[in-house]
């Protein structure tokens, strides 16, 4: 009996990534150290703060009341120091360390990332646009400390960067040996609007600066009925993505588009998504690009961006330990953003205050859904950004 060609298995490009023994030992190490920096060290750099600095610089009549004064506080310190430097390189780390086998699996996942473009089995889409002029923000630094970051191209139909971003990524979260999971801040966001907002049935959703679709997806899977768009800047990310779609059976299209000013029509979208996207851009293009979510926001649609929360929403150290990235991790405008009020940009690009939040969503893949039952009913707070939660930002078009 010959298979139809719906029935033969679509490869998946992830498979062609294939790390020596040694090259696997390493991402390991890369990410212990990661979660070192992270997760310990931030702790004990905290309570050293609290127990030691803090008072000290009390006594001294230098108790600091903001996030600047702490950090100047804190550059003298070893402690700070060396969190900073393990931080700094195993950030580093984790690209490198996936680097040599994304490149010795290069030609075949150009291959497969061009026949399913060509192919389109799982019904999605990949539109690029050679012409479009990148922003600054994205060529002028290694954003990341990513080499290269997501757009550079070395090779015809290049996909590179989408799969040392999507694997580096892996190694930076600890999932090792890249357990297969979907965006889980796509899949929290998802299922918050779905028990917030019970009737809302979107018919098209965009997702902006979905480099490789990773929280994308979980919309195509959140709400089955909806034309599924993800757009990003960068080529490379868009083709890998597209693929890896393809692969898992969704229907998504990318498109290489400056979210600033797209070529969709006016309020074309019932629901417009980001997820970390807004601080890795410049200022003016935030404004920009809030305006043009105004402007594709069909009635009764909805806007949600998961984003690191405002300085006003959390406390001094806090900030202090957020802002870390803008000038350790090539993210310029990191602090520049936080320092707004999300409220205020989504009223600046025309969104009716009153029909406007800001708030923190449990995280679904580790809260659970009965306690995530018991935080709809206001019985239980979500944990903070990063901690288990998420900080999200966006509003209802009346
Ligand atoms: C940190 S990544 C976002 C990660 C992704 N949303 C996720 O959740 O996995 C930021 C992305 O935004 C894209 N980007 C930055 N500025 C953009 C713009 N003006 N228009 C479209 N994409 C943009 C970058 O190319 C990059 O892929």
């Amino acid at each position: 009996m010959v298979a139809q060609a719906s029935e033969i298995p679509v490869p998946n490009i992830e498979e062609l990534f294939r790390p020596t023994h040694d090259e696997r030992a390493r991402q390991g190490m890369v990410s212990f150290i990661r979660k070192l920096a992270i997760i310990d060290m931030r702790r004990a750099l905290k309570e050293d703060y609290e127990s030691r600095i803090e008072p000290r610089l009390d006594r001294e009549g230098r108790k600091p009341a903001d996030w600047q004064t702490i950090e100047k506080a804190m550059q003298q310190e070893h402690i700070f120091r060396f969190y900073s430097a393990v931080r700094y390189n195993a950030q580093e780390m984790c690209y490198l360390s996936v680097q040599p086998a994304v490149e010795r699996a290069l030609p075949a996942m150009v291959g497969l990332a061009r026949d399913l473009a060509v192919r389109n089995p799982a019904g999605g889409s990949l539109r690029l646009n050679p012409d479009l002029e990148l922003p600054k923000y994205i060529t002028a630094l290694d954003v990341h400390l990513t080499p290269g970051w997501v757009h550079s191209e070395h090779t015809a139909d290049d996909v590179a960067q989408g799969a040392v971003v999507s694997f580096g990524g892996k190694v930076f979260t600890g999932q090792h040996p890249y357990r297969k999971r979907p965006g889980v801040v796509g899949e929290s966001i998802a299922y918050w609007i779905g028990k917030k907002y019970p009737n809302f049935a979107p018919r098209r959703i965009l997702d902006l600066g979905t480099t490789s679709g990773k929280n994308l997806l979980p919309y195509c899977t959140a709400f089955p009925q909806a034309e599924v768009h993800g757009i990003d800047v960068a080529a490379p990310v868009l083709r890998y993505g597209h693929a890896l779609a393809e692969h898992e059976g969704l229907a998504a299209h990318f498109s290489q588009q400056n979210a600033e000013q797209t070529d969709f029509p006016d309020g074309h979208f019932d629901l417009i998504v980001s997820s970390f996207f807004f601080h890795e851009v410049a200022l003016k293009a935030t404004r920009k690009i809030l305006a043009e979510c105004k402007r594709l926001l069909a009635p009764g649609g909805l806007m949600v961006h998961m984003e690191l929360p405002d300085e006003a929403s959390v406390s001094p150290y806090e900030n202090f330990f957020w802002n870390w990235d803008t000038h350790n991790n090539n993210e310029p405008w990191y602090t520049a953003f936080r320092a707004e009020d999300p409220l205020a940009l989504c009223a600046a690009a025309g969104f009716d205050a009153a029909r406007s939040f800001k708030l923190h969503i449990p995280d679904i893949a580790t809260f659970g859904e009965e306690r995530h039952a018991r935080f709809m009913r206001g019985e239980l707070p979500s944990p903070a950004h990063g901690a288990g939660g998420w900080f999200v930002f966006g509003a209802e078009r009346g």
